[in-house]
Protein backbone atom coordinates (compact mmCIF):
# COMPACT_ATOMS: atom_id res chain seq x y z
CA UNK A 1 0.00 0.00 0.00
CA UNK A 2 1.33 3.60 -1.10
CA UNK A 3 1.84 5.52 2.21
CA UNK A 4 1.91 9.11 2.43
CA UNK A 5 4.35 11.31 4.72
CA UNK A 6 2.67 11.89 7.30
CA UNK A 7 4.66 15.26 8.55
CA UNK A 8 2.58 16.76 6.19
CA UNK A 9 -0.61 16.15 7.82
CA UNK A 10 1.30 18.74 10.48
CA UNK A 11 1.37 22.00 7.99
CA UNK A 12 -0.90 24.67 7.19
CA UNK A 13 -3.32 23.65 4.42
CA UNK A 14 -1.86 25.93 1.89
CA UNK A 15 1.88 27.59 1.75
CA UNK A 16 1.38 31.45 3.01
CA UNK A 17 1.73 33.36 -0.38
CA UNK A 18 -0.73 31.14 -2.15
CA UNK A 19 -3.71 31.22 0.89
CA UNK A 20 -2.99 35.27 0.12
CA UNK A 21 -3.31 35.04 -3.66
CA UNK A 22 -6.47 32.87 -3.38
CA UNK A 23 -7.93 35.72 -1.53
CA UNK A 24 -7.11 38.37 -3.56
CA UNK A 25 -8.73 36.17 -6.70
CA UNK A 26 -11.63 35.88 -4.37
CA UNK A 27 -12.35 39.48 -4.16
CA UNK A 28 -11.38 40.46 -7.54
CA UNK A 29 -14.06 38.03 -8.66
CA UNK A 30 -16.52 39.07 -7.03
CA UNK A 31 -15.22 42.65 -7.64
CA UNK A 32 -14.22 43.16 -11.33
CA UNK A 33 -14.15 46.62 -11.10
CA UNK A 34 -11.39 47.44 -8.34
CA UNK A 35 -8.10 47.99 -9.62
CA UNK A 36 -6.10 45.93 -6.91
CA UNK A 37 -2.71 46.99 -5.92
CA UNK A 38 -0.16 44.10 -5.18
CA UNK A 39 2.66 45.06 -2.23
CA UNK A 40 2.23 41.57 -0.96
CA UNK A 41 4.19 38.98 -2.30
CA UNK A 42 8.16 40.51 -3.39
CA UNK A 43 7.62 40.30 -6.86
CA UNK A 44 9.81 42.43 -8.70
CA UNK A 45 7.67 44.29 -11.81
CA UNK A 46 10.70 46.29 -13.47
CA UNK A 47 11.22 44.56 -17.32
CA UNK A 48 14.67 42.84 -16.83
CA UNK A 49 17.67 45.62 -17.28
CA UNK A 50 19.13 45.81 -21.17
CA UNK A 51 22.64 44.57 -20.37
CA UNK A 52 20.70 41.64 -18.77
CA UNK A 53 18.34 41.31 -21.72
CA UNK A 54 21.44 41.33 -24.00
CA UNK A 55 23.14 37.99 -22.27
CA UNK A 56 19.90 36.17 -22.41
CA UNK A 57 19.75 37.15 -26.32
CA UNK A 58 23.41 36.72 -26.81
CA UNK A 59 22.26 33.01 -25.05
CA UNK A 60 19.57 32.34 -27.06
CA UNK A 61 21.45 32.95 -30.13
CA UNK A 62 23.85 30.89 -29.08
CA UNK A 63 21.42 28.10 -28.93
CA UNK A 64 20.19 28.70 -32.40
CA UNK A 65 23.73 27.40 -34.22
CA UNK A 66 24.85 24.35 -34.11
CA UNK A 67 28.26 25.15 -33.69
CA UNK A 68 27.41 26.97 -30.23
CA UNK A 69 24.48 25.38 -29.64
CA UNK A 70 24.75 23.84 -25.61
CA UNK A 71 23.12 20.38 -24.12
CA UNK A 72 23.27 19.60 -20.56
CA UNK A 73 25.74 22.23 -18.96
CA UNK A 74 27.79 21.41 -15.61
CA UNK A 75 25.26 20.62 -12.81
CA UNK A 76 26.78 23.49 -10.67
CA UNK A 77 26.75 25.76 -13.36
CA UNK A 78 28.73 27.38 -15.86
CA UNK A 79 32.52 28.55 -15.15
CA UNK A 80 31.95 31.94 -16.88
CA UNK A 81 29.07 32.49 -14.67
CA UNK A 82 30.25 30.90 -10.89
CA UNK A 83 33.93 33.02 -11.39
CA UNK A 84 31.97 36.04 -12.05
CA UNK A 85 29.84 35.44 -9.01
CA UNK A 86 32.92 34.74 -6.87
CA UNK A 87 35.20 37.68 -8.02
CA UNK A 88 31.85 40.09 -7.52
CA UNK A 89 30.13 39.37 -4.84
CA UNK A 90 32.86 37.88 -2.33
CA UNK A 91 36.70 38.52 -3.34
CA UNK A 92 36.15 42.29 -4.15
CA UNK A 93 34.64 42.85 -0.60
CA UNK A 94 37.32 40.63 1.12
CA UNK A 95 35.72 37.18 1.17
CA UNK A 96 38.07 33.95 0.31
CA UNK A 97 35.16 32.32 -1.73
CA UNK A 98 36.05 30.61 -5.20
CA UNK A 99 34.35 29.48 -7.92
CA UNK A 100 33.96 25.96 -6.95
CA UNK A 101 32.36 26.24 -3.56
CA UNK A 102 29.79 28.13 -5.97
CA UNK A 103 26.51 25.93 -6.73
CA UNK A 104 23.83 27.24 -9.15
CA UNK A 105 20.63 27.06 -9.14
CA UNK A 106 17.25 27.95 -9.80
CA UNK A 107 16.61 29.99 -7.12
CA UNK A 108 16.92 30.61 -3.27
CA UNK A 109 13.39 29.73 -1.81
CA UNK A 110 14.49 26.20 -3.45
CA UNK A 111 17.54 26.32 -2.43
CA UNK A 112 16.61 27.02 1.12
CA UNK A 113 13.95 24.32 1.37
CA UNK A 114 16.45 21.62 -0.23
CA UNK A 115 19.54 21.95 1.75
CA UNK A 116 17.76 20.21 4.97
CA UNK A 117 17.63 17.27 3.32
CA UNK A 118 21.76 16.95 4.08
CA UNK A 119 20.95 16.90 7.81
CA UNK A 120 19.83 14.28 10.62
CA UNK A 121 16.54 14.00 11.27
CA UNK A 122 16.75 14.46 14.86
CA UNK A 123 18.80 17.75 14.63
CA UNK A 124 17.89 20.95 16.92
CA UNK A 125 17.27 23.62 15.06
CA UNK A 126 16.93 27.53 15.64
CA UNK A 127 14.79 29.27 13.66
CA UNK A 128 13.83 32.99 14.07
CA UNK A 129 10.39 34.13 14.65
CA UNK A 130 8.78 36.08 12.34
CA UNK A 131 11.20 34.47 9.11
CA UNK A 132 10.21 33.65 5.37
CA UNK A 133 8.10 30.05 5.91
CA UNK A 134 10.22 28.11 3.37
CA UNK A 135 12.58 27.50 6.47
CA UNK A 136 10.21 25.82 8.72
CA UNK A 137 7.70 24.39 6.35
CA UNK A 138 10.20 22.36 4.55
CA UNK A 139 11.75 21.09 8.15
CA UNK A 140 8.07 20.06 9.16
CA UNK A 141 8.26 17.93 5.89
CA UNK A 142 11.16 15.84 6.55
CA UNK A 143 9.81 15.42 9.75
CA UNK A 144 12.20 17.73 12.08
CA UNK A 145 9.36 19.14 14.18
CA UNK A 146 6.77 17.68 16.54
CA UNK A 147 3.03 18.89 16.02
CA UNK A 148 1.79 22.33 15.58
CA UNK A 149 0.62 23.28 19.09
CA UNK A 150 -0.61 26.90 20.13
CA UNK A 151 0.72 28.79 17.40
CA UNK A 152 4.35 26.96 17.24
CA UNK A 153 5.87 23.26 16.51
CA UNK A 154 7.14 21.64 18.85
CA UNK A 155 10.72 20.68 19.26
CA UNK A 156 12.18 23.61 17.28
CA UNK A 157 13.30 26.65 19.22
CA UNK A 158 12.18 29.90 17.90
CA UNK A 159 14.34 32.61 18.61
CA UNK A 160 11.71 35.85 18.75
CA UNK A 161 12.14 38.79 17.22
CA UNK A 162 10.46 42.28 18.79
CA UNK A 163 10.94 45.28 19.19
CA UNK A 164 12.55 44.98 22.78
CA UNK A 165 15.75 43.42 20.99
CA UNK A 166 15.46 45.58 17.18
CA UNK A 167 14.03 42.62 15.48
CA UNK A 168 17.15 40.67 16.10
CA UNK A 169 17.26 37.26 17.10
CA UNK A 170 19.27 36.00 20.29
CA UNK A 171 22.01 33.52 21.18
CA UNK A 172 19.34 30.45 22.36
CA UNK A 173 19.89 29.54 25.60
CA UNK A 174 19.72 25.90 24.63
CA UNK A 175 22.15 23.77 22.28
CA UNK A 176 21.22 23.74 18.54
CA UNK A 177 22.50 22.17 15.66
CA UNK A 178 21.64 24.56 12.59
CA UNK A 179 21.04 27.89 12.81
CA UNK A 180 18.42 29.90 10.22
CA UNK A 181 19.35 33.52 9.64
CA UNK A 182 18.17 36.28 7.10
CA UNK A 183 19.90 39.73 6.57
CA UNK A 184 18.49 41.41 5.31
CA UNK A 185 15.76 40.04 7.09
CA UNK A 186 12.77 38.90 5.33
CA UNK A 187 9.98 40.17 6.63
CA UNK A 188 11.22 42.62 8.83
CA UNK A 189 13.78 44.45 7.01
CA UNK A 190 16.20 44.63 9.61
CA UNK A 191 20.07 44.76 9.46
CA UNK A 192 22.56 42.93 11.18
CA UNK A 193 26.24 44.39 11.98
CA UNK A 194 29.59 42.81 11.67
CA UNK A 195 29.79 42.40 15.36
CA UNK A 196 26.17 41.05 15.63
CA UNK A 197 27.30 38.18 13.14
CA UNK A 198 30.14 37.42 14.52
CA UNK A 199 28.46 36.84 17.59
CA UNK A 200 26.68 33.86 15.58
CA UNK A 201 29.89 32.65 13.89
CA UNK A 202 31.64 32.27 17.34
CA UNK A 203 28.23 30.31 18.37
CA UNK A 204 28.62 27.87 15.50
CA UNK A 205 32.22 27.18 16.34
CA UNK A 206 31.87 26.43 19.77
CA UNK A 207 28.59 24.73 19.21
CA UNK A 208 29.76 22.85 16.31
CA UNK A 209 26.41 23.92 14.59
CA UNK A 210 26.31 25.32 10.90
CA UNK A 211 24.54 28.88 10.00
CA UNK A 212 22.14 28.66 6.82
CA UNK A 213 22.71 32.43 5.57
CA UNK A 214 19.57 33.76 3.86
CA UNK A 215 21.56 37.04 1.80
CA UNK A 216 18.84 37.60 -1.19
CA UNK A 217 18.38 41.02 -0.05
CA UNK A 218 22.15 42.17 0.12
CA UNK A 219 21.63 44.70 -2.71
CA UNK A 220 19.69 46.30 -0.85
CA UNK A 221 22.27 47.80 1.86
CA UNK A 222 23.26 51.33 1.20
CA UNK A 223 25.84 51.55 4.46
CA UNK A 224 28.85 50.41 3.38
CA UNK A 225 29.66 49.64 7.07
CA UNK A 226 27.04 46.73 6.99
CA UNK A 227 28.43 43.15 5.69
CA UNK A 228 26.50 42.15 2.11
CA UNK A 229 27.91 38.43 2.91
CA UNK A 230 28.69 36.63 5.97
CA UNK A 231 31.93 35.58 4.94
CA UNK A 232 32.80 39.02 5.52
CA UNK A 233 33.40 37.72 8.95
CA UNK A 234 36.37 35.54 10.17
CA UNK A 235 36.30 31.93 10.31
CA UNK A 236 32.71 32.04 8.55
CA UNK A 237 33.94 29.81 6.24
CA UNK A 238 33.84 26.75 8.55
CA UNK A 239 30.83 27.26 9.83
CA UNK A 240 28.45 29.10 7.04
CA UNK A 241 25.93 28.09 3.96
CA UNK A 242 24.81 31.68 2.13
CA UNK A 243 21.88 31.65 0.05
CA UNK A 244 22.14 34.32 -2.94
CA UNK A 245 19.39 34.99 -5.94
CA UNK A 246 19.52 37.61 -8.43
CA UNK A 247 15.63 37.19 -8.01
CA UNK A 248 15.68 40.60 -5.79
CA UNK A 249 18.70 41.80 -7.25
CA UNK A 250 18.06 41.80 -10.90
CA UNK A 251 14.36 40.99 -11.31
CA UNK A 252 14.99 37.55 -12.02
CA UNK A 253 11.69 36.54 -10.06
CA UNK A 254 10.15 35.00 -13.72
CA UNK A 255 13.88 34.09 -14.70
CA UNK A 256 14.73 31.59 -11.93
CA UNK A 257 18.04 32.03 -11.27
CA UNK A 258 20.39 31.70 -7.72
CA UNK A 259 23.31 30.62 -5.88
CA UNK A 260 24.31 28.98 -3.18
CA UNK A 261 27.69 28.95 -1.73
CA UNK A 262 29.06 25.88 0.26
CA UNK A 263 32.83 26.85 1.11
CA UNK A 264 34.87 23.64 1.13
CA UNK A 265 36.60 24.23 5.01
CA UNK A 266 32.52 23.92 6.08
CA UNK A 267 31.91 20.31 7.78
CA UNK A 268 29.24 18.76 9.22
CA UNK A 269 29.69 15.28 11.62
CA UNK A 270 28.37 11.65 11.35
CA UNK A 271 27.36 9.97 14.60
CA UNK A 272 31.09 8.71 15.18
CA UNK A 273 31.61 12.64 15.23
CA UNK A 274 33.85 12.21 12.20
CA UNK A 275 33.84 15.31 9.70
CA UNK A 276 31.83 15.19 6.64
CA UNK A 277 32.37 18.02 3.95
CA UNK A 278 29.41 19.51 3.26
CA UNK A 279 30.48 20.81 0.14
CA UNK A 280 31.51 16.99 -1.37
CA UNK A 281 27.59 16.40 0.33
CA UNK A 282 25.84 19.26 -1.31
CA UNK A 283 27.50 18.50 -4.66
CA UNK A 284 26.51 14.59 -4.70
CA UNK A 285 22.86 15.94 -3.93
CA UNK A 286 22.86 18.77 -6.38
CA UNK A 287 24.70 16.64 -9.32
CA UNK A 288 21.74 13.95 -8.66
CA UNK A 289 18.80 15.77 -8.39
CA UNK A 290 19.42 18.97 -10.49
CA UNK A 291 20.38 19.65 -14.33
CA UNK A 292 21.61 22.90 -14.30
CA UNK A 293 20.22 26.18 -15.05
CA UNK A 294 19.47 27.31 -18.65
CA UNK A 295 22.35 28.65 -20.91
CA UNK A 296 20.48 31.50 -21.72
CA UNK A 297 19.56 32.21 -18.21
CA UNK A 298 23.58 31.87 -17.11
CA UNK A 299 24.08 34.04 -19.58
CA UNK A 300 21.73 36.67 -18.27
CA UNK A 301 22.93 36.53 -14.93
CA UNK A 302 26.21 36.87 -16.36
CA UNK A 303 25.91 40.48 -17.66
CA UNK A 304 24.24 41.26 -13.85
CA UNK A 305 28.30 41.60 -13.50
CA UNK A 306 29.19 43.74 -16.83
CA UNK A 307 29.66 47.57 -15.90
CA UNK A 308 26.37 48.24 -17.74
CA UNK A 309 24.43 45.43 -15.91
CA UNK A 310 26.18 46.89 -12.30
CA UNK A 311 24.73 50.21 -13.66
CA UNK A 312 21.54 49.32 -14.00
CA UNK A 313 20.52 46.95 -11.31
CA UNK A 314 21.79 49.61 -8.99
CA UNK A 315 19.42 51.92 -10.83
CA UNK A 316 16.08 49.70 -10.09
CA UNK A 317 17.32 48.90 -6.67
CA UNK A 318 17.21 52.62 -5.63
CA UNK A 319 13.54 53.03 -7.80
CA UNK A 320 12.51 50.23 -4.92
CA UNK A 321 13.81 51.63 -2.22
CA UNK A 322 12.58 55.34 -3.22
CA UNK A 323 9.02 53.50 -2.87
CA UNK A 324 9.98 51.81 0.66
CA UNK A 325 10.76 55.85 1.39
CA UNK A 326 7.42 56.62 0.40
CA UNK A 327 5.60 53.84 2.28
CA UNK A 328 7.33 54.79 5.03
CA UNK A 329 6.51 58.32 5.28
CA UNK A 330 3.26 57.62 4.76
CA UNK A 331 2.96 54.78 7.08
CA UNK A 332 4.61 57.14 9.79
CA UNK A 333 2.40 60.12 9.24
CA UNK A 334 -0.25 57.83 10.05
CA UNK A 335 0.59 57.21 13.40
CA UNK A 336 2.14 53.51 12.75
CA UNK A 337 5.21 52.32 14.06
CA UNK A 338 7.75 49.99 11.69
CA UNK A 339 10.77 49.34 10.74
CA UNK A 340 12.91 48.12 7.59
CA UNK A 341 12.21 49.94 4.38
CA UNK A 342 15.85 51.39 4.59
CA UNK A 343 17.91 48.39 3.25
CA UNK A 344 15.60 46.29 2.44
CA UNK A 345 12.25 46.50 0.13
CA UNK A 346 10.37 45.49 3.24
CA UNK A 347 8.43 47.43 5.60
CA UNK A 348 7.37 45.93 8.84
CA UNK A 349 4.36 47.50 10.02
CA UNK A 350 3.00 47.30 13.99
CA UNK A 351 -0.48 47.43 13.29
CA UNK A 352 -0.96 48.50 17.01
CA UNK A 353 -4.14 46.47 18.48
CA UNK A 354 -4.76 45.00 15.03
CA UNK A 355 -4.47 41.20 14.45
CA UNK A 356 -2.66 41.00 11.09
CA UNK A 357 -5.28 38.96 9.08
CA UNK A 358 -7.82 41.80 10.43
CA UNK A 359 -5.74 44.31 8.89
CA UNK A 360 -5.04 42.57 5.39
CA UNK A 361 -8.39 41.90 5.07
CA UNK A 362 -9.06 45.83 5.82
CA UNK A 363 -6.54 47.28 3.86
CA UNK A 364 -8.00 44.84 0.72
CA UNK A 365 -10.89 45.34 1.16
CA UNK A 366 -11.33 48.88 1.76
CA UNK A 367 -8.23 49.98 0.00
CA UNK A 368 -7.97 47.60 -2.56
CA UNK A 369 -4.46 47.20 -1.38
CA UNK A 370 -2.40 43.96 -0.94
CA UNK A 371 -0.11 43.28 1.79
CA UNK A 372 1.32 40.27 3.89
CA UNK A 373 -0.24 39.62 7.26
CA UNK A 374 2.45 39.56 10.00
CA UNK A 375 0.52 36.10 11.51
CA UNK A 376 2.12 34.15 7.79
CA UNK A 377 5.54 34.92 9.17
CA UNK A 378 5.14 33.40 12.89
CA UNK A 379 3.54 33.88 15.92
CA UNK A 380 5.69 36.74 16.86
CA UNK A 381 4.20 38.44 13.66
CA UNK A 382 0.79 38.45 14.46
CA UNK A 383 0.53 42.36 15.08
CA UNK A 384 1.66 43.22 11.87
CA UNK A 385 1.26 43.60 8.24
CA UNK A 386 4.55 43.47 6.25
CA UNK A 387 4.29 45.94 2.82
CA UNK A 388 6.52 45.60 -0.12
CA UNK A 389 8.12 48.20 -2.28
CA UNK A 390 8.23 46.02 -5.09
CA UNK A 391 5.45 48.10 -7.82
CA UNK A 392 5.94 51.36 -10.01
CA UNK A 393 5.80 54.72 -8.28
CA UNK A 394 2.49 55.66 -9.10
CA UNK A 395 1.02 51.81 -7.82
CA UNK A 396 2.73 52.76 -4.51
CA UNK A 397 1.73 56.56 -4.29
CA UNK A 398 -1.46 55.41 -5.38
CA UNK A 399 -1.96 52.47 -2.74
CA UNK A 400 -0.67 55.16 -0.15
CA UNK A 401 -3.38 57.18 -0.74
CA UNK A 402 -5.76 55.22 -0.85
CA UNK A 403 -4.50 53.18 2.97
CA UNK A 404 -4.92 56.74 4.25
CA UNK A 405 -8.11 57.20 2.93
CA UNK A 406 -9.36 53.87 4.22
CA UNK A 407 -7.97 54.23 7.63
CA UNK A 408 -9.22 57.73 8.33
CA UNK A 409 -11.94 56.97 10.91
CA UNK A 410 -10.76 53.29 11.30
CA UNK A 411 -8.43 53.64 13.74
CA UNK A 412 -7.83 51.05 15.52
C1 LIG B 1 8.39 37.13 -0.08
O1 LIG B 1 7.52 37.89 -0.48
O2 LIG B 1 8.60 36.90 1.10
C2 LIG B 1 9.24 36.46 -1.09
O3 LIG B 1 9.24 37.16 -2.25
C3 LIG B 1 8.77 35.14 -1.42
C4 LIG B 1 9.86 34.38 -2.10
O4 LIG B 1 10.93 34.91 -2.36
O5 LIG B 1 9.64 33.19 -2.32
Amino acid sequence: MIRANENYNKLKASYLFADIAKKVEQVQLENPEKQIIKLGIGDVTKALAPAIIKGFHDGVDEMADDATFRGYGPSPGYEFLRRKIAENDFQKRGADIKADEIFVSDGAKCDAGNFQELFATDIKIAIPDPVYPVYLDTNVMAGRTGEFENGRYKGIVYMDCLKENSFLPELPDEDVDLIYLCFPNNPTGSTATKEELKKWVDYAKENKALILFDAAYESFIRDETLPRTIYEIEGAKEVAVEFRSFSKTAGFTGTRCGFIVVPKECMIFNSKNEKISLHSMWDRRHSTKFNGVSYPVQKAAEAVYSQEGQAQIKAQIDYYLNNADIIRKSIKSLGFDYVGGEHSPYIWIDGKTRDSWEFFDLLLNKASVVCTPGAGFGMCGKPYIRISAFNSLENVTMAMERIKDALRGDQA
